[in-house]
């Protein structure tokens, strides 16, 4: 991951939204793996929006915390104006080393920037530190909505 960022060296606005990203993992539903995640959104208009993971008896239903935060933020009618995403991992998995969105949560989390015309820093959080990294770089070369006009 390149252009990484010293978790010291966040602004009180990453602090903030890194804060609200761990408050939503509280609600975490992640009974089989015991890995909970809380995501949070910041717009351009200051507005946060969370999400935490919430698993099923299915496993393979399992919706991301990230995922469930664009929803969120969808289903409230936002069309744009992703500025950050925060996102974070339990402290006791993974060594401490920062979550990175998954595969399918980069897609999603490119929908929602690409109808605003944004590239989000996305501030991957964990116990041993943290990494800022824009949303291209997690996803370069990505289909999004420009791609079908
Ligand atoms: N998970 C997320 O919520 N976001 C990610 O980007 C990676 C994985 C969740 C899915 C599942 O509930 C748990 O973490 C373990 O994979």
């Amino acid at each position: 991951m390149g252009g990484g960022k010293a978790m010291s060296m966040n602004s009180s606005t990453d602090d903030e939204l890194i804060s609200a990203a761990r408050q939503a993992a509280v609600q975490s539903y992640s009974p089989y793996s015991g890995y909970a995640v809380g995501a949070a959104l910041r717009f351009d208009d200051g507005a946060i929006v969370t999400g935490t993971n919430i698993e099923n008896a299915s496993y393979g239903l399992a919706l991301c915390a990230e995922t469930i935060a664009v929803s969120k933020a969808m289903a409230d009618g936002r069309r744009g104006g992703l500025v950050a995403v925060a996102v974070t991992g339990p402290a006791d998995k993974g060594n401490g080393a920062p979550i990175t969105p998954c595969g399918r949560c980069r897609q999603v989390l490119n929908e929602l920037a690409g109808l605003g015309g944004t590239d989000p820093a996305i501030l991957c959080v964990g116990s041993a530190g943290s990494r800022e990294v824009r949303l291209s770089d997690l996803l370069p070369d990505a289909f999004g909505p420009a791609s079908l006009v």
